[in-house]
């Protein structure tokens, strides 16, 4: 089997899980090429952080605190970086330029401006594969949802519903981390964080909103500061978009609601979405993750169905087909996608392909769209 030499730079929780796929690699038995992590780079080494990563991937042979240095290492060929969003735009600009292959974390820069710069680094190594990580669309369900879109089982769409629901920011006794902070995370706030994995499903279909009307809330504006104070909490907690889609390939327009939200009350990490279209309907949520819903309309009565899943995955596995699947599965198809499409030059379906730099100029183009759709208080179009 071939083997791509990777750095992972920003070893929080991101890193961490793309190291345990790494070491878990022959899970996949039929893959032709594994990542082996030969170094790895954080802001503060610390002997617990370094000693999980030594301890566990005997292969690493490097560890720093400068990104420079990893990227100086010529036995690195491709980088998985998964920094702060503020960091994006520097640190992935630097790893084109050294020459490393990227996968980079969303939202692939801070804001639009940050974007057109990783674009422009982009255009200049047409040799390097960069992609983003998003990992839900490798959910056996989601998978399922792309091969009705891809047959064109729906008909014609009638509206989609996307969203990403979290609750870890009800407790107002929470200390405010950098994802709540615009120099951070950015202005868009929950929508850079959690937007990206919402629209991964309806983008690759092909489902482009033309413009946008968007209610941002900043439920808790001010946040503990850990010290014993309080300081502002600048970003929108909870975000609500409605757009105008049209469907590329059919060129029909229908409403896309897209929900990102810190705080939802009684979730924990529910990524959602819902299909209805005239011949078929689809219902899939991370909250029951071994669960597609079905409806097929032949002219008859309407019913719902409920399909258990379990492994029905693109990169097959040595677990059964029958066991159920999770957010680490989801992450090691993940990269099995970035893998393959590395190795043989396309993805090998439309779906098991990982988001695509153009699909996060669209991210960008839509939160920045709503930014202003908020302000303004009206229908924003699309730049
Ligand atoms: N795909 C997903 O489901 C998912 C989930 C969570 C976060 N993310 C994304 O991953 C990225 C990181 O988020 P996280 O939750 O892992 O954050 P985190 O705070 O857990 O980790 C951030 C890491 O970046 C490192 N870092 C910060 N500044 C650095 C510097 N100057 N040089 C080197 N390393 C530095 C820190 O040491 C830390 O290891 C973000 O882009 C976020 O949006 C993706």
């Amino acid at each position: 089997m071939k083997t791509l030499r990777f750095g992972i730079i920003g070893c929080g929780m991101m890193g961490r899980e793309f190291a345990s796929a790494a070491a878990r690699w022959f899970h996949l038995p039929d893959t032709s090429v594994r990542p082996e992590i030969v170094a790895i780079c954080h802001r503060t080494l610390s002997a617990n952080n370094d000693n999980w990563f030594k301890n566990n991937i005997p292969t690493i042979k490097q560890i720093t605190s400068d990104y420079r240095e990893l990227l100086d290492n010529r036995n690195v060929e491709s980088v998985y970086i998964s920094v702060p969003h503020n960091l994006h735009r520097e640190f992935y600009c630097a790893a084109l330029k050294a020459g490393k292959h990227l996968m980079g974390e969303k939202p692939f820069g801070i804001d639009k401006k940050a974007n057109d710069a990783i674009m422009a680094g982009i255009g200049r190594h047409p040799d390097l594969f960069v992609r983003c990580s998003s990992q839900f669309m490798f959910f056996p369900a989601a998978q399922r949802i792309g091969q009705m879109i891809e047959t064109e089982a729906f008909g014609r769409i009638i509206e989609v519903n996307a969203g990403f629901l979290h609750c870890s920011d009800l407790n107002p006794a929470k200390p405010i981390d950098w994802k709540r902070m615009v120099e951070f995370n950015g202005e868009y706030g929950c929508m850079g964080d959690l937007g990206p994995h919402v629209c991964a499903v309806p983008f690759r279909a092909g489902w482009i909103p033309l413009n946008v009307r968007a209610v941002l809330s900043n439920i808790m504006p001010e946040r503990p500061d850990g010290k014993g104070g309080t300081v502002p909490c600048e970003t929108p907690d909870n975000a609500t978009l409605l757009c105008e889609a049209r469907d590329s390939r059919s060129g029909d327009i229908f409403p896309l609601t897209l929900r990102t939200q810190r705080i939802s009350p009684g979730q924990t990490n529910n990524w959602y979405i819902e299909v209805l279209g005239t011949k078929a309907c689809a219902k899939f949520s991370t909250n029951n993750a071994n669960v597609l819903e079905i409806l097929e309309y032949t002219g008859g009565e309407q019913r719902w169905q409920k399909i258990n899943m379990g492994q029905e995955v693109p990169f097959k596995s040595i677990t059964h087909s029958i066991s159920q699947f999770g957010f680490s599965d989801a992450v090691l198809q993940m990269w099995a996608g970035f893998l393959y499409e590395f190795d043989k030059g396309k993805p090998y379906t439309r779906f098991s392909g990982c988001v695509t730099p153009k699909e996060t100029t669209l991210w960008h183009r839509l939160f920045t769209a709503a930014l202003k759709s908020h302000k303004t208080g009206t229908t924003v179009g699309l730049e």
